[in-house]
């Protein structure tokens, strides 16, 4: 990943190095990135917010636990939130009471209303995006990037289906978002590009919703490459 923002903050330390947290990791993303990581040799844990749903999707991949949302966060290294965009501020001011300094924070939050007669649809919310409504209900100095809004859930639960995608990837702290793409990188097929700082996440997050129609439009499950970068990219 090419790193180009100047830091302001020190780095983060990390906590169980190759540990993530996937809050909402029962649902279909995190399930997809738990099915992909486990198989990575990262050590995944699955949260809940029932713990033996979590236990039960674990028990299927190789290495990782299940169990509550935040038993789960505790001492990992990085804590990836998928849930939907209506359980986005409630589960962050959660996690706002239990994070620790030197953990990251991962959000793959696409801001979408939930489907109606025209499918799902975009909306902005009151910080602008959720990665900034991410980091105005975390403490400050949480140590949060916005990443993986292009990727299939679906494309990542099947792990005959090659991937061959670009992970967009907003933070405002370098230290952060070269954590989040050693992680994300682990997962072969994916490449993560440095997209600058978070109030960019906006853009990304947008991003899902044209794909949703693409997808639908196609019957497939289209990811994002953006060309003419270096090869590979310098880190
Ligand atoms: N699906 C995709 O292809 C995709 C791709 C890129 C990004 N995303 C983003 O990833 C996030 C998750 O999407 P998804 O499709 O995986 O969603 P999902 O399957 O509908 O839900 C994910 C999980 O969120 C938890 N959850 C639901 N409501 C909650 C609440 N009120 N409070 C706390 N946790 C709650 C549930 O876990 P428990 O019931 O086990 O607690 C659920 O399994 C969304 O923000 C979406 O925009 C999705």
């Amino acid at each position: 990943m090419t790193v180009t923002q100047p830091d302001s903050l020190p780095a983060t330390t990390t906590h169980h190095e190759n540990t993530v947290a996937i809050v909402g990791g029962t649902g279909a993303l995190g399930l997809g990135l738990a099915t992909r990581w486990a198989h990575s040799g990262v050590h995944v844990r699955i949260g809940s917010r029932r713990a033996e749903a979590a236990q039960g999707c674990a028990d299927k991949l190789p290495g990782a636990v299940g169990g509550d949302n935040t038993t789960m966060i505790e001492g990992a290294a990085a804590v990836v939130v998928a849930v939907p965009f209506s359980a986005h501020a409630e589960t962050m001011r959660a996690i706002a009471k239990i994070i620790q300094p030197g953990q990251l924070v991962i959000d793959t939050t696409a801001p979408l209303l939930p489907a109606g007669p025209r499918g799902l649809r975009p909306i902005a919310p009151w910080a602008g995006s959720a990665a900034q409504q991410a980091q105005a209900l975390l403490p400050d100095g949480t140590g949060l990037v916005s990443a993986l809004q292009t990727v299939s859930a679906a494309t990542l639960q099947n792990t005959e289906l090659p991937l061959d995608e670009d992970v967009l990837l907003c933070g405002d702290h370098t230290a952060d978002k070269v954590l989040a793409a050693d992680l994300i990188d682990r997962i072969p097929g994916l490449r993560t590009i440095d997209c600058g700082l978070l109030d960019i996440s906006g853009i990304s997050e947008r991003i899902t919703a044209l794909l949703i129609g693409i997808n639908k439009r196609y019957k497939t499950h289209t990811g994002i490459r953006l060309t003419g970068l270096p090869q590979p990219l310098p880190r």
